[in-house]
């Protein structure tokens, strides 16, 4: 342990400037003279990416084995948090093994567009699932004594042009939908670091964007721990340091220190704020020391396993016409290049050297014995691959069952750009195509790291799964469930849809000249197809097993009061499962504010919980909800708010499969509307109080001859003080003020926030 209070007593200015940079690649810088170590910090979400000895200027190239666990996409869709904190704690473990301090990782960006290129390193595109998973994955890291650095904070949700682009979203969809993750994960876990994004947020860069980092990480979350940037985050080093900005990764040719000194000789950057960011950075050297000491090792068949039982539940079954799971002795064939050359993982810095790669085709021949393969499709190709569907079809048309593996190419989708459409291959698709035309009776599997349109796959397969970018045991797993071994039970932790135009974020995805605006608002995913009607391929929260499930008896328990904070429903539904086969369903709990102020989702995911049962049990499971639950941010109070009301609760297996459905009364302190001059006679009048300070001064207290009903609805928008520069309403400027005054007082009485 570090006497931190002791060092920062020590430290020359010069020491302490050189401690808010790194050393090299993937260090903390050392102070030799105090015996200040330096720590290791290493990618990624999904397994090590570990180069000890910064092996490349980028920090790109080889790195030693590790598991390679699913990517965030694939886990997200086990829909399981206790299973990402086994992952977590295995990939601590493997930390440790190297004498890694720090993960970075993991990703919690929200899937705001289909088309991000690095999507398959994010959960999902709602911010209850990710921030439950964060939680997951960080507490289990951090249980083993090793880092976490959540990131990208905040409202990275492209590649394109990541490094300059403008994010202009408004303070309720950052608050609503692009910041509860973080906020979740910081509030339950306090990970020992933030990794703040490139993007800029509202024309400020994340990493000089005192509202993100100060305001709202610090005062609102009570963020304790370290912001690193993200490597080369940082475009002007003071200005970022006085945002909150703890630590620059990598260092910037060691400029920054004497940027930073200097910013404090000239008072720019008071001694005070150095301490506190030197402070943070020592703390997080303390944390991670006692991994240097180690000498530790992991278990590889061990990590390959729970990999492999990861992989198995994070497939999505999404349909399945009888065909699944296979019959012991199947007379099977298996058509697809990813089946003998697999691909589980997707490119950049998430890219791990595994310890070894399960192959489909392997696995299936070590179940069925000799299985018939054709390749069907080269991947990556654009040539028309004829004879390789002419193979694929003569091998398909003497099987029983087909099991074809398609998806994307990994030149397709990757950290540093953008999808431009959602298509699997055309070269795939014919294959499939092909393939159907000689044998119907085929079990589609995808590969790919995030949503691809199924419209030209539905039609040809008996079986749908979707398998993600399942890491190294991929293979492994989806042998799992074709075989029947694993009864599946992912659901997809984003919306299939049917066309890519009818994602929200369309008309405003990438944006241009170095800006995107998120005009959808909180409408991403699901709330946007719902919002807008849409029908979808596959809902959010959609995935089907090999039994079937029922709920009933949905309990709703209210309590607590909204003036005081402590709101809270504890939901009940009992789920049985009705078929012949033991698997596991997810009860999905969504709440929806019958009447709003503002305009609202038609649901929103407020808790959900996994079930085993085996074939005839059931169950009564119970989920928690709190008063946030129910809450919008209110723009105009700058705060969360309830309000009175209904509010529908329905629970069942998939955003658009909710079977159970019942209405609450919530009571609530009236919303009060922050009346003042520029407030229009509209929000006056709607308001009980406003409405009768206005009443008292208009025309003398006779409110009536000019207060009529036509009138408000014409000169209703304008704002008060408008009106009174016009005298017809008798309301001078000296009697604004004094309603506007009283109104202020009795606000006091209301809560506005709830
Ligand atoms: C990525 C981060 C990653 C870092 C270090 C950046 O380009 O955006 O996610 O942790 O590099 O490799």
């Amino acid at each position: 342990m570090l006497d931190v209070d002791h060092l920062l007593s020590e430290l020359t200015v010069a020491e302490k400037a050189s401690l808010t940079s790194g050393s090299g690649f993937w260090y903390t810088a050392p102070v030799e003279r105090l015996g200040v170590p330096r720590i290791m910090v290493s990618d990624g979400p999904h397994g090590l990416r570990a180069q000890p000895h910064d092996s490349d200027h980028v920090g790109l190239g080889g790195s030693l084995p590790a598991t390679c666990f699913p990517t965030a996409s694939a886990i997200a869709s086990t829909w399981n948090p206790q299973l990402l904190h086994r992952i977590g704690a295995a990939l601590a473990q493997e930390a440790r093994a190297c004498n890694l301090s720090v993960i970075l990782g993991p990703g919690i960006n929200m899937k705001r567009s289909p088309l991000c290129g690095r999507n398959f390193e994010y959960f999902s595109e709602d911010p209850f699932l990710a921030g439950e998973l964060a939680v997951g994955i960080v507490g289990g890291i951090q249980s083993r004594g090793v880092g976490t650095s959540v990131k990208h904070y905040a409202a990275n949700n492209q590649e394109t042009d990541r490094l300059r682009v403008d994010v202009q979203a408004d303070e309720r969809t950052l608050r609503e939908i692009y910041l509860p993750a973080f906020e979740r994960v910081v509030t339950a876990c306090q990970p020992w670091t933030v990794m703040c994004a490139y993007n800029k947020v509202n024309g400020a860069s994340a990493s000089e964007n005192h509202w993100l980092l100060t305001t709202v990480l610090r005062e609102d979350f009570g963020f304790e721990g370290l912001v690193v940037s993200d490597w080369g985050a940082v475009y002007h080093r003071v200005p970022a340091l006085l945002a909150g900005l703890d630590l620059e990764m990598p260092p910037a040719l060691g400029r920054s220190p004497e940027q930073i000194a200097a910013a404090v000789e000239s008072g720019e950057v008071p001694i005070e704020v150095l301490d506190q960011r030197v402070r943070r950075v020592l703390e997080l050297v303390s944390k991670g020391m006692p991994v240097l000491d180690l000498d530790e090792s992991f278990d590889v068949d061990a990590h390959h396993s729970l990999a492999r039982q990861a992989a198995a539940e994070s497939v999505v079954l999404l349909k399945n016409d009888g065909l699944l799971p296979l019959a012991a002795g199947a007379r099977i064939a298996v058509v697809g290049e990813f089946a003998r050359t697999p691909r589980f993982q997707g490119a950049g810095s998430s890219q791990v050297t595994p310890t070894r790669v399960d192959v489909l085709l392997d696995e299936l021949r070590a179940v069925y014995g000799e299985v018939p393969f054709a390749a069907g499709y080269g991947i990556g190709t654009t040539g028309d691959d004829v004879a390789l569907r002419a193979e694929a079809q003569r091998v398909a048309a003497a099987a029983e069952t087909v099991i074809m593996l398609i998806g994307l190419p990994g030149a397709d989708e990757s950290e540093g750009f953008d999808r431009t459409h959602l298509d699997l291959p055309a070269n795939q698709l014919a294959a499939l195509a092909a393939v159907a035309e000689v044998n119907p009776n085929v079990a589609v599997v995808l590969v790919n790291g995030a949503t691809v349109l199924l419209g030209d796959v539905m039609p040809h397969a008996r079986a749908l799964a979707e398998a993600w970018l399942g890491g190294q045991a991929a293979a492994g797993g989806i042998a799992d469930v074709l075989t029947g071994v694993v009864n599946p039970s992912g659901k997809l932790a984003e919306t299939i849809p049917l066309r890519l135009e009818d994602n929200s974020s369309f008309l405003n995805f990438p944006g241009d000249s170095q800006v995107v605006r998120y005009g959808e608002g909180v409408f991403v995913g699901y709330r946007g197809y719902d919002r807008s009607g849409l029908d979808v391929a596959y809902p959010f929260g959609f995935g089907l097993s090999y039994t079937r499930f029922a709920f009933s008896d949905l309990g709703v328990d209210l309590r607590g009061s909204v003036a005081e904070g402590t709101l809270a429903a504890t939901v009940t539904v009992t789920v049985a499962n009705t078929g012949a086969v033991a698997g596991a369903e997810v009860v999905q709990v969504y709440v929806r504010d019958v009447e709003s102020a503002v305009a609202r989702p038609v649901r929103e995911l407020k808790g959900f919980a996994k079930v085993s049962l085996a074939a005839g049990e059931s169950r009564t499971v119970s989920i928690e909800l709190d008063q946030r639950a129910f809450a919008f941010w209110s723009a105009r109070h700058g705060a969360w708010a309830v309000e009175a009301g209904d509010f529908v609760i329905e629970a069942g297996s998939s955003s658009r499969d909710l079977p159970l459905r019942t209405t609450i009364a919530v009571e609530a302190p009236r919303l009060a509307a922050a009346l003042d001059r520029d407030s229009t006679l509209h929000e006056w009048m709607s308001d009980p109080d406003g409405r009768r300070l206005v009443e008292a001064e208009v025309a003398g207290g006779q409110p009536a001859a000019v207060l009529t009903d036509e009138m408000v609805s014409v000169v209703g928008t304008m704002p008060m003080s408008t009106l009174a520069n016009f005298g017809g309403m008798s309301l001078d400027h000296d009697a604004l003020d004094r309603i506007a005054g009283a109104w202020r007082e009795r606000s006091g009485r209301t809560n506005p926030a709830g």
